[in-house]
């Protein structure tokens, strides 16, 4: 189900140009091909990501679900010369994807894709974070903002995808696995007293977390 009016959509797109234009034959291949093609941010929200990037200029970014890589890519526009980004994926084949599009990337050298279930990989990276994206397992969202809150520079910013998921999170009665658990993620977050956060309408909702 389309949450965002798609008219709405293809007028941001329209009106946007931040999203880096060598990404658009990936984006559209990928939308149009790969059976999960659903999954990947919109051309806005990376282009969106792109642009806190870049604002930010951060140069530790951690990426939970990569995917085919298209929002690791947005997202290391804003990184510094000597900045790294790192990004877990679980499923072999979409890792290769995201690896093909990393070897032939200016950036080549900064990106690091680690394959495998996120809460085990994070703990191995040994690295404070400026720049945060969780966009993976939904049921894993508590426990991934527990995980990575430590490790966030003070001045960094966490960005959580899917914070309205599908709209689901509106209904009187919220019934799906996944959408319970953005609801708690939400109320998780709202309950923190270390932090502040504004949710975004932006796609399936963004929130954008930082630490007080
Ligand atoms: C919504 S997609 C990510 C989309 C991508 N960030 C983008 O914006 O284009 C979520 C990804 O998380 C991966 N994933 C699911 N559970 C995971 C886990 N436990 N550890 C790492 N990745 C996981 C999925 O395989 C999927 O590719």
């Amino acid at each position: 189900m389309d949450f965002i009016n798609p008219l709405a959509n293809n007028y941001t797109q329209a009106y946007s140009n931040v999203t880096p234009s060598y990404l658009k034959s990936l984006y559209e291949e990928t939308l149009s091909t790969h059976e999960h093609g659903h999954l990947q941010s919109s051309w806005t929200q990376g282009g969106f990501l792109s642009f806190i990037s870049k604002m930010l200029s951060p140069t530790h970014i951690l990426e939970i679900g990569s995917f085919i890589g298209f929002s690791a890519l947005c997202l290391a526009e804003g990184l510094t010369d000597n900045g790294e980004l790192h990004t877990i994926e679980l499923r072999e084949e979409d890792a290769k994807k995201a690896q093909t599009a990393f070897d032939i990337n200016p950036r080549s050298k900064q990106l690091y894709m680690h394959v495998g279930a996120a809460k085990e990989i994070i703990p191995t990276l040994n690295k404070k974070w400026d720049l945060i994206f969780i966009d993976a397992d939904k049921t894993s969202y508590i426990d991934y903002y527990n995980l990575v809150l430590p490790l966030l520079n003070d001045k960094g910013i966490i960005i959580v995808d899917n914070v309205l998921f599908h709209g689901e999170v509106l209904e009187d009665s919220i019934k799906g696995k996944s959408a319970k658990a953005i609801q708690a993620f939400n109320e998780h977050v709202l309950s923190d007293p270390s932090t502040e956060q504004v949710m975004l309408t932006i796609r399936d909702g963004l929130t954008l977390i930082r630490k007080k």
